[in-house]
């Protein structure tokens, strides 16, 4: 059987691609547990401030991911893929990146506008607002839908990957993976019969403009 070619992420792109990962996940649960645990505790404090600390980190991850991604486009998609799936793929990976700034834009607001102020590890940052109670309560509301949303577009996200993975076999799971192609076959490998094969090299060149 001929193997058909498919580039890969270069590896700056996985590590930030996964790291964002792991830490929006680690804000969707701390964020959703901190919100119902009792006024005025120690743990309650403890959390909000785990949470605004990952956060502000995650937003600096963020920026770097969205550096990268406008200077350098990712490998293109295999040529077999259906026009509706390449349009859902490219708006997926765009309300991905909308929501990545709303969420982290939000959160900060609504620190900002709360007595407590954004911290970094317990250092204070800057304010950007007044202590406010009924425009934190408005910043928060965003934060809280934007969450869901987000949640939603991150299940469909790990979907439609599965798919690549299980159904289509066409390597888009694997060009994603940390590691390498072996250390991907190593794990997922008893499930998959490739149809085609991963190019460490073949990318698109960096834009200039
Ligand atoms: C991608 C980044 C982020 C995600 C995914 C996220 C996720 C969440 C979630 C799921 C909640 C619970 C919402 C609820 O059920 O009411 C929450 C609450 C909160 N987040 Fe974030 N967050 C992010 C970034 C930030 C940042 C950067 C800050 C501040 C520096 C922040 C500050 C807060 C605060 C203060 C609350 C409590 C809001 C309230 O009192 O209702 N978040 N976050």
């Amino acid at each position: 059987m001929v193997l058909m070619p498919i580039a890969r992420y270069p590896r700056v792109a996985v590590v930030l691609h996964w790291t964002v990962a792991l830490l929006v996940i680690a804000l969707l649960v701390s964020g959703s547990y901190m919100v119902g645990i009792p006024r005025n505790t120690p743990e309650r404090a403890f959390f909000f401030n785990l949470h605004k600390s990952l956060g502000i980190l995650t937003a600096l991850f963020i920026v770097a991911l969205i550096i990268w991604r406008l200077r350098q486009e990712g490998p293109p998609l295999p040529g077999g893929m259906p026009r509706w799936e390449r349009m859902a793929a490219v708006l997926n990976h765009r309300l991905f990146y909308v929501f990545m700034v709303l969420m982290t834009a939000a959160g900060y607001l609504t620190s900002s506008f709360s007595k407590f102020g954004p911290k970094l590890f317990g250092v204070p940052l800057p304010h950007w607002g007044w202590e406010d109670t009924a425009l934190r309560g408005e910043f928060a509301a965003i934060h809280r839908v934007a969450a869901l949303a987000f949640a939603a577009l991150i299940a469909l996200h790990i979907a439609a990957a599965l798919k690549h993975l299980v159904w289509d076999k066409d390597g888009v799971f694997e060009r994603m993976m940390p590691g390498t192609l072996e250390d991907t076959q190593r794990y997922f490998g008893k499930f998959v019969e490739q149809k085609q094969r991963l190019v460490p090299g073949l990318r698109r060149p960096p834009r200039h403009d």
